[in-house]
């Protein structure tokens, strides 16, 4: 079947947003962070589709693999990888991904209020979340130039083991070797996701407890080194 993988454009956000939840709808990391009594999903399809658009206007490098529609793939859409590009640390947040960032934060309000609540999110498990991952950011990111941050992949069920998830991150992958930069990603499955990510480059680097009660969450952080001639940080 004739694969294309290319940017992300707006047309493509609502197919996006599908394949994103269905693939992730078994995550651990997904059932740790929402409470499953009160999940909206149509507020998370909100979320997501927002973070998406914040993707599209900072430039951030968003990817989908495409097939041509048909019966079986009446959305075009069958895989979606979304990184976020390396943020330099001695430069500041340039002004216009701060003013995005204030854009996102007012229309995760607005939704709050159109939907009555986060659909189920945890906030005190976000920011557990959020301090946990700084702290193994400042740990691992040791290369000042930043790193590419592969913050979500996802190939539809029965489009699997096809050679899709390679596609959608080596397009990545590739420039960061041009560019003599590491990549970043963190997985809360262990099985498979582990031996896919090291057939892709990537080694365990840290693994993230979030401990909260009774109910944990392990995240699996791997680091891809750039190939061929530039120098490891
Ligand atoms: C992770 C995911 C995106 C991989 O996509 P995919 O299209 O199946 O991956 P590919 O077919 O390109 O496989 C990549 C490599 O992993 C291997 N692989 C794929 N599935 C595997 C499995 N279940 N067990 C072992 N190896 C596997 C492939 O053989 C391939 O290696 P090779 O090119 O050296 O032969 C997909 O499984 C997925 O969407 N999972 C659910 C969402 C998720 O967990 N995302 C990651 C969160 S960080």
């Amino acid at each position: 079947m004739a694969v294309r993988i290319v940017s992300m454009t707006e047309q493509d956000i609502p197919d996006a947003v599908e394949c994103v939840q269905t693939a992730f709808a078994d995550d651990p990391y997904f059932h740790w962070l929402f409470d499953s009594s009160e999940y909206n999903i149509h507020r998370n399809a909100a979320s997501l589709a927002a973070h998406f658009q914040y993707g599209l206007n900072c430039n951030t490098p968003m990817y989908v693999a495409k097939v041509p529609i048909s019966d079986k793939h009446p959305n075009p859409v069958v895989g979606v990888s979304w990184w976020y590009a390396p943020q330099p640390s001695s430069k500041p947040v340039p002004w216009s991904v701060w003013a995005q960032d204030w854009l996102l934060s007012f229309r995760q309000l607005l939704f709050n209020v159109r939907f009555g609540g986060r659909g189920g999110l945890n906030l005190e498990r976000y920011y557990l979340w959020k301090a946990m991952q700084k702290k193994t950011h400042d740990a691992v990111w040791t290369d000042p130039r930043g790193y590419y941050f592969c913050n979500v992949l996802a190939v539809n069920s029965e489009m699997r083991g096809m050679g899709l998830g390679r596609k959608l991150v080596e397009v990545v992958t590739r420039q960061a070797d041009r560019e003599g930069l590491s990549c970043y990603l963190e997985s809360s499955k262990g099985l498979p996701n582990l031996i896919i990510y090291e057939k892709l480059g990537f080694e365990s680097v840290k693994e993230i407890d979030c401990v909260d009660g009774k109910d944990a969450c392990r995240l699996y952080c791997m680091i891809r080194r750039p190939k061929e001639k530039f120098p490891m940080v």
